[in-house]
């Protein structure tokens, strides 16, 4: 980890001065609003700081790749890390406080609860990265509770785990308002995503693909095709484009359950997620 006194805002991996800083704003009655990342800053977590910005008075933003929710074998070791990259983009962005912890004192020897969340986690990710939620509900509910902002804003381009937290805290009472943030998109309508560094520049230009296929599936589901027909379509499509594909499917909006057979009658999501090379995106897009 950089020192973080180098940086250019004020940033801290220390939960007393984040308590003591947090605490005097609340005492001048200032409105919070928190952005939790894993760092590797892209325009679409800064829009996410923008977003916070507008509806708050100060914004906290967290960086930590939090170890809970990668499984053995995932991309945690290979996950980029650019600390000092991303404070000048939040400084730019007029963060007011970046929070870094350490992953031994979010997870000290001993740490031994964890958080299961049933509905929306249900499915879709959970099929193939089980771990997921459990580790993203855990490190959550922790900087909500360490941080205790008024407002958290979270993308909607991790769809499922929105759901998951709105889910949450509606379950666990915490006094938190949870936005989603429409998700930036490159040109050609590839989602911005810290894990598309990854790419080759021929995955690169494949991995466009991804939102033109689920664009063609909501489109189909829009004009009342058969939900089980339209996602065959896609399916086929993307077995031809994609390495390999973990699900390419449409749900109910607001709960992602499964739809009723036949046309889409009711608020509809279609979601996916696939692989090229050793790089897995995910991305998801509103049936109109
Ligand atoms: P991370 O992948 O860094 O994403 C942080 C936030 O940025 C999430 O709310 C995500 O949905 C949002 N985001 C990602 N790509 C976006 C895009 N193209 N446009 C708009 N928003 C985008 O999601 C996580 O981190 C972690 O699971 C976390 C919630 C921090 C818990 O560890």
């Amino acid at each position: 980890m950089s020192d973080l006194s180098s940086l250019r805002l004020p940033a801290t991996a220390d939960l007393t001065v984040l308590r003591q800083t947090v605490a005097d704003w609340r005492q001048q009655g200032l409105r919070i609003g928190f952005v939790p990342t894993m760092g590797a800053l892209h325009e679409g977590h800064l829009s996410l700081i923008q977003q916070a910005r507008e509806k708050a008075n100060r914004v906290v933003a967290s960086i930590f790749v939090n170890p809970a929710q990668f499984a053995p074998g995932e991309d945690f070791d290979a996950y980029p890390r650019t600390m000092g990259i991303d404070a000048a983009k939040l400084a730019n962005a007029n963060c007011d406080l970046l929070y870094a912890p350490l992953a031994s004192d979010m997870y000290p020897e001993g740490f031994s609860t964890k958080l299961t969340v049933e509905g929306p986690a249900q499915g879709l990710e959970t099929d193939f990265r089980p771990h997921f939620f459990a580790g993203v509900a855990v490190v959550v509910t922790k900087l909500f509770n360490r941080i205790q902002p008024d407002i958290a804003i979270f993308g909607e381009k991790d769809y499922q785990q929105l759901l998951v937290i709105q889910r949450m805290v509606r379950d666990l009472d915490l006094p938190i308002e949870i936005i989603p943030g429409t998700t930036l998109r490159e040109r050609d309508g590839l989602a911005l995503s810290s894990r598309n560094a990854y790419l080759s520049t021929k995955d690169r230009e494949t991995a466009a693909k991804l939102n033109e296929i689920l664009a063609a599936f909501a489109h189909d589901l829009s004009k009342d095709v058969d939900w089980e027909m339209a996602q065959g379509k896609a399916l086929a499509k993307s077995a031809n484009v994609f390495d390999r594909v973990d699900y390419i499917e449409a749900r109910c909006a607001n709960t992602l359950t499964a739809l009723r057979p036949g046309p889409v009658k009711q608020p509809a999501r279609v979601l996916a997620a696939v692989w090229l090379g050793q790089t897995r995106l995910i991305d998801n897009m509103a049936v109109e």
